[in-house]
């Protein structure tokens, strides 16, 4: 068991955070996630792959081995990365997208059970850029957590507010509206697969983070949400991911945080070098 702890910015509080090795039943995973978005063609997510790969072999040391990778590429990539991860034991495979259907009639989208039959082991559910382009509901997206814990993958749920919500102080409500609506129908042991990712809005692709102190707020609203539902051992043991211009310059302050469990990544995803250093800040 490690203990470590954190002065906030003003040095007014500390707190311990806990780490428990996986001999210990209850256990809180650090988790990097990369989403590539719609990036990279065959070559390049090829050379990107084999550069975390790389990195990663060579450079994550006996602090960081028990942090989690996820590489979540487009989807016609999936297969192609997969064969570069050899015998690489701390990276996955994830997507960034499933359809809210099982089978069908459904031209373009790809089902929970193709993913599977890839070897898939993690599903970005809820990205906001899917609920704003493309409209997705909280009710939808609870349909594709359902799916996606059907064929044993793992959710990653995203939520996250406007610049204008918190403008007008909403922000913590809606977020846990969103917690509500699609995934408070789980049971307790389906719950416990999912991982959350706060994502302010306003901090996605942009340039401007959220401050420790904004990140560290909400993921304890959101930590406190979640025992009210399903207990606190349980809420104890989710990951909860921070993203929204998450960089290597200022992933250390973040993810010091005692309620931030790693980051969901966008543009410094698609830099293997920058990829590997946000890793290592924990
Ligand atoms: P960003 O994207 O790191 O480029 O802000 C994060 C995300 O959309 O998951």
């Amino acid at each position: 068991m490690e203990f470590s702890v954190f002065f906030n910015k003003k040095k007014e509080k500390f707190y311990f955070k806990i780490h428990l090795n996986s001999n210990q039943t209850i256990m809180r995973q650090k988790i990097v996630a990369g989403n590539w978005k719609m990036n990279l063609t065959k070559e390049e997510a090829q050379s990107l792959t084999s550069e975390i790969v790389g990195i990663n072999n060579d450079e994550l040391g006996t602090n960081q081995q028990d942090v989690k990778l996820i590489l979540c590429p487009p989807f016609i990539h999936i297969s192609t990365i997969k064969s570069l991860f050899k015998s690489t034991k701390n990276i996955y495979l994830g997507a960034q997208n499933i359809a809210s259907q099982d089978k069908g009639a459904y031209t373009g989208e790809i089902s929970a059970e193709m993913l599977s039959s890839y070897q898939v082991e993690y599903v970005i559910i809820g990205h906001s850029e899917r609920r704003q382009y493309f409209e997705e509901t909280n009710q939808e997206i609870a349909q594709k957590i359902d799916l996606t814990l059907s064929k044993n993958m793992l959710p990653i749920f995203c939520c996250g507010e406007t610049l204008e919500l918190r403008k007008k102080g909403n922000h913590i409500d809606f977020i846990k509206n969103q917690i509500s609506e699609s995934l408070f129908h789980l049971s307790n042991s389906d719950f416990e697969k999912v991982v959350i990712a706060y994502e302010p809005i306003w901090a996605i692709g942009t340039g401007k983070t959220a401050s420790s102190q904004q990140a560290q707020e909400m993921h304890a609203e959101i930590r406190k949400h979640i025992a009210s539902k399903f207990g606190q051992q349980i809420a104890d043991q989710t990951s909860i991911l921070y993203g929204g211009s998450c960089k290597p310059n200022n992933a250390k302050e973040i993810f010091a945080c005692p309620d931030v469990d790693g980051g969901l990544i966008g543009g410094a995803a698609l830099k293997s070098r920058d990829f590997v250093e946000i890793a290592k800040s924990f």
